[in-house]
C-alpha cells in the first residue's frame, strides 16, 4: 500500500528513540490500516457546492476563503486617525478621535466607501463602532490599546439568543471594536496589533468582583460581508473575535494571543452565523482556539438562528485547558455543515470537543473533521453531555439536542493520555458518528474508549474502538 512509507516516516520523525513496544504498536496500526483502508473519498459532499453557497466558479482557489470575500475593497476616501486629533503616544485617549472619524466617514458608506488608517504608534482608546463600506487599516507598527477604564467599555443589551450576559445577569460590556448592522466592513493591515489589555478584566473575574459580562475584543453583529485579516490580536478581556447573526464572514491570516491562563479568551467564536470561512491563523489562548455556537437554552431555541456552512482550515496553536476546536456547548439554534481541516494542535486538553446538555435543544449535524495532527493533547476527541450551565431556571429539561453525522478522518495524535470519549444524552445519542484513519498513540495499555449513547462506525482506528462504533464487517461503514 502506497502511503505506508511516508506515514511511517512522519510518525518516526516525532520520536527520537523508538523502542520495541512502540515499533510493535506501529506495526499493529499499519496492519490495521492495510486491512481496512479504502480508497474512496470520505467527504459526503463538496462543501462549496451546497445550495446558498458560492458556486464553484466563484471560488478562485478551492483551498481558500476567496470565494466568500475576494479582493480587498478599494475605498475612495482614505484618511488617517491623526486628521481627527488622534495622538499615538500610548497615554492620550483616542476615544473621541475614533468617534469623530467614524461619524465623519459614515457619510461615505454609499459614496465609494472609506478607509481609516492607523499609523505606527500606540493608540489608546475606549470602545468604538465601525460603519459600512469601511476599512479600518492598521499600518505596520500600529498598536490599538484597549482602555483600562471600564466606563470606556459601556454596557449594552444582552444578546437575544443568550437572554442575559454570558457571565453575569443583565447588560454586558460592549466590545472594544464593535459593529452592528454593517455591510462590507474590513479590519486589516500590515500586521498591526489590537491589544485589549485584558489583565484588568481577568483580575475582576479571578477575584470575583466582575459586575457585568466582559467585552470581546471585536464583536460584529447582524452584518454581512465582513473581513478580518493580517493582524495580531492580543489580550482580549473575553472571547477575542465574535461574529454573531452574520453571514459571509472571512477571518484569515490572524495571530491571536492571550496568556494561557487568561480566562475564556477564546480565539474565534462563530455564533449564529452562516457562510463563514476561517483560515491560516495561529492562536494561543486560555480557551478554545475556534468555537462554533448558536445561542443558549430557551433563549437560543426561541431566536433559532443556526450556525451553518462554516469552514475552518489551517489553524494551529495551543490551549492547555481547552480544545483546538469546540462545538457548543451553546448550540440551541442548531449547528450544521461545519468543516474543520488541516489543523495542528499541541499541549492542549482536547483536540476536537463537542459539548451539549439537557435544555439546549437545537441540533448538531453534518460536521466534517479531517487531517488533524495533535501532540501532547490529553483527550484527542471528546464529545460530552454535561456542560451543566444554564442561563436561569427557565430551561426545559425536555429540550434534548439532536446530533447526527459527525465524520472524523485522518487524525494522528501523539502522546495522548486518553482514548476518545463520547458520551451522549439519554434520548439524544451521538448518531452517525464515523471515525476513519484515527490513530491515538502514547496511551497506557489499559486506556480504552469511553462510549455512552453513541452509534456509528469506525474504519482503521487505533486503539480498538468501543463496540457501539465497531465496524462489524459492514461494507457501508464510514462511506
Ligand atoms: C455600500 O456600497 C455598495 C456598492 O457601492 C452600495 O450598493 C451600498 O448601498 C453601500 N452600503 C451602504 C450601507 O451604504
Ligand atoms: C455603538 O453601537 C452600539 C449599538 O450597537 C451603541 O449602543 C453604542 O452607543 C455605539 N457607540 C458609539 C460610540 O457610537
Ligand atoms: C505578526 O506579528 C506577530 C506578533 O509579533 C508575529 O508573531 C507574526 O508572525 C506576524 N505575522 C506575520 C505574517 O508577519
Ligand atoms: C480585583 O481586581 C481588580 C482589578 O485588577 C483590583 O482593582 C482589585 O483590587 C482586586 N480585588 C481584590 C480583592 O483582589
Ligand atoms: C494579507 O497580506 C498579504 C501580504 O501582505 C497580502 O498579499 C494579502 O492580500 C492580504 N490579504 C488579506 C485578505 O488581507
Ligand atoms: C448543508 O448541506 C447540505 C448539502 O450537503 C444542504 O442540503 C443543506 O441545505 C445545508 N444546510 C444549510 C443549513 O445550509
Ligand atoms: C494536513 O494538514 C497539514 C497542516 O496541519 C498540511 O500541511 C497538510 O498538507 C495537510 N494534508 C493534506 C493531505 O491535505
Ligand atoms: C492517515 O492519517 C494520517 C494523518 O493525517 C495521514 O498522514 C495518513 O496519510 C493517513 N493514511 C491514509 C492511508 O490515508
Ligand atoms: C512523547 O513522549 C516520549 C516519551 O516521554 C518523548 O520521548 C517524545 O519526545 C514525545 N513526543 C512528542 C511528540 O511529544
Ligand atoms: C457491533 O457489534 C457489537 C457487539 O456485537 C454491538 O454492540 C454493536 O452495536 C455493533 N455495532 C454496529 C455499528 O452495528
Amino acid at each position: 500500500m502506497e502511503p505506508e512509507k511516508p506515514y511511517y516516516a512522519s510518525i518516526m520523525a516525532h520520536f527520537k528513540k523508538p523502542y520495541w513496544v512502540f515499533l510493535f504498536l506501529l506495526f499493529t496500526v499499519i496492519t490495521i490500516l492495510s486491512i481496512q483502508m479504502s480508497t474512496e473519498s470520505i467527504l459526503p459532499f463538496q462543501f462549496f457546492r451546497v445550495s446558498g453557497s458560492p458556486k464553484p466558479d466563484d471560488v478562485a482557489d478551492p483551498g481558500s476563503c476567496a470565494g466568500l470575500f475576494g479582493e480587498l475593497p478599494v475605498r475612495e476616501h482614505v484618511m488617517s486617525i491623526k486628521e481627527f486629533g488622534g495622538v499615538g503616544d500610548g497615554k492620550t485617549s483616542n476615544t473621541a478621535a475614533f468617534w469623530k472619524a467614524i461619524t465623519h466617514m459614515q457619510r461615505f458608506s454609499n459614496r465609494g466607501g472609506s478607509q481609516l488608517n492607523v499609523p505606527k504608534g500606540k493608540w489608546l482608546t475606549g470602545s468604538f463602532n465601525l460603519t459600512s463600506n469601511f476599512t479600518l487599516f492598521l499600518e505596520h507598527g500600529a498598536v490599538i490599546l484597549g482602555s483600562q477604564d471600564p466606563k470606556e467599555w459601556p454596557l449594552v443589551e444582552p444578546l437575544p439568543s443568550y437572554g442575559r450576559g454570558r457571565e453575569r445577569l443583565g447588560a454586558r460590556h460592549i466590545s472594544l471594536i464593535h459593529g452592528d448592522g454593517l455591510t462590507n466592513a474590513v479590519i486589516t493591515g500590515q500586521n498591526g496589533t489590537i491589544d485589549g489589555q485584558g489583565r484588568m478584566w481577568w483580575d475582576l473575574w479571578w477575584n470575583k468582583t466582575l459586575k457585568h459580562t466582559r467585552g470581546h475584543l471585536v464583536e460584529i453583529m447582524n452584518s454581512r460581508n465582513i473581513l478580518i485579516s493580517n493582524l495580531t490580536f492580543l489580550n482580549s478581556p473575553f472571547w477575542t473575535i465574535h461574529p454573531i447573526y452574520c453571514s459571509n464572514v472571512v477571518i484569515k491570516g490572524m495571530t491571536i494571543l492571550a496568556p494561557l491562563n487568561a480566562p475564556n479568551t477564546d480565539g474565534i467564536d462563530v455564533d449564529s452565523s452562516t457562510n463563514v470561512c476561517i483560515e491560516d491563523c495561529y492562536i494561543e489562548s486560555g480557551d478554545d482556539l475556534v468555537a462554533v455556537k448558536s445561542g443558549w437554552d430557551q433563549y437560543g431555541i426561541r431566536i433559532a438562528r443556526p450556525s451553518s456552512n462554516i469552514i475552518v482550515r489551517r489553524i494551529s496553536g495551543t490551549t492547555p485547558t481547552c480544545s483546538g476546536v469546540g462545538i457548543g456547548s451553546e448550540m440551541s439554534g442548531g449547528i450544521s455543515n461545519v468543516t474543520i481541516e488541516d489543523m495542528n494542535v499541541w499541549n492542549s486538553a482536547a483536540g476536537v470537543r463537542i459539548k451539549t446538555d439537557k435544555g439546549r435543544g437545537g441540533y448538531i449535524a453534518n460536521i466534517i473533521i479531517n487531517n488533524i495532527t495533535m501532540e501532547r493533547v490529553k483527550i484527542p476527541v471528546r464529545f460530552s453531555r454535561d456542560s451543566n450551565d444554564h442561563p436561569d431556571d427557565g430551561w426545559d429539561p425536555k429540550a434534548i439536542p439532536k446530533i447526527k453525522g459527525i465524520f472524523i478522518s485522518n487524525i494522528i495524535s501523539l502522546n495522548s493520555t486518553k482514548a476518545p470519549e463520547i458520551a451522549g444524552l439519554e434520548g439524544g445519542s451521538y448518531e452517525g458518528v464515523c471515525f476513519k484513519n484515527v490513530t491515538v498513540l502514547g496511551l497506557a495499555p489499559s486506556a480504552a474508549w469511553h462510549c455512552e449513547f453513541v452509534s456509528g462506525c469506525t474504519n482503521a482506528v487505533f486503539p480498538l474502538p468501543c463496540p457501539q462504533v465497531q465496524n462489524n464487517g459492514s461494507s457501508t461503514c464510514c462511506l
